[in-house]
């Protein structure tokens, strides 16, 4: 997993310096453009989706973007961080995602996404709205000792997983939610269009 001060930092470049910009019927070919196109802010308070470019997202990091208000993140998760999910069931409120407002059924499986390294997440909690930390590391925590990385909300201590599935215990009510999305290519993504062919 990457060094944490390397991953922050590199997080703030990636911030800084990721294209993010409405692209609805932009199409493939308008890609290399697309750096210069911002969508108005009209267009965005009405939920133009977002075009997001993560080709230089590494695993463990974390991309911050802005989708019809709200704060989504988009993480690469590690083969590491994937392999804790499948043990965690016992201990989460909602661990096979049946709660279907969460999430669309394209990514109503074990990783809660499209890909399994590539998560797309609403991140504010699901009790009262605060957007949590993230925590990805697989240490020990004050809040957790038996922590595997994922999410953990400083208002009133929910905690979810890499995957955004809520532990039993905690105030908030259920998993965070998945946006629509879908892979405009392997290094792009669209986040408020499902994808093609998916209700
Ligand atoms: S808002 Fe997150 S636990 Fe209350």
């Amino acid at each position: 997993m990457a060094n944490p001060d390397v991953s922050n930092g590199r997080r703030r470049f990636l911030t800084a310096t990721t294209a993010v910009v409405g692209a609805v019927g932009a199409g493939f070919a308008a890609v290399p453009f697309i750096k210069s196109w911002q969508p108005s802010a009209r267009a965005q308070g009405a939920g133009a989706p977002v075009f997001v470019d993560i080709s230089k997202l590494e695993f463990g990091q974390r991309l911050d973007v802005q989708w019809r208000g709200k704060p989504v993140w988009v993480i690469r998760r590690s083969a590491e961080q994937l392999e804790q999910l499948a043990g965690l069931d016992e201990r989460l409120r909602d661990p096979d995602s049946k709660n279907i407002e969460q999430q669309p059924e394209y990514a109503r499986n074990a990783y809660r996404s499209i890909k399994p390294e590539v998560l797309v997440l609403v991140a504010t909690c699901t009790h009262l709205g605060c957007v949590p930390l993230f925590k990805p590391e697989l240490v020990a925590q004050p809040f957790d000792p038996n922590w595997k990385g994922g999410f953990y909300c400083p208002c009133h201590s929910s905690r979810f997983d890499i995957a955004g599935r809520v532990f039993q215990g905690v105030p908030a009510p259920s998993n965070l939610e998945v946006p629509p999305y879908r892979f405009a290519d392997d290094k792009h993504l669209v986040i408020g269009v499902n994808p093609e062919g998916a209700a």
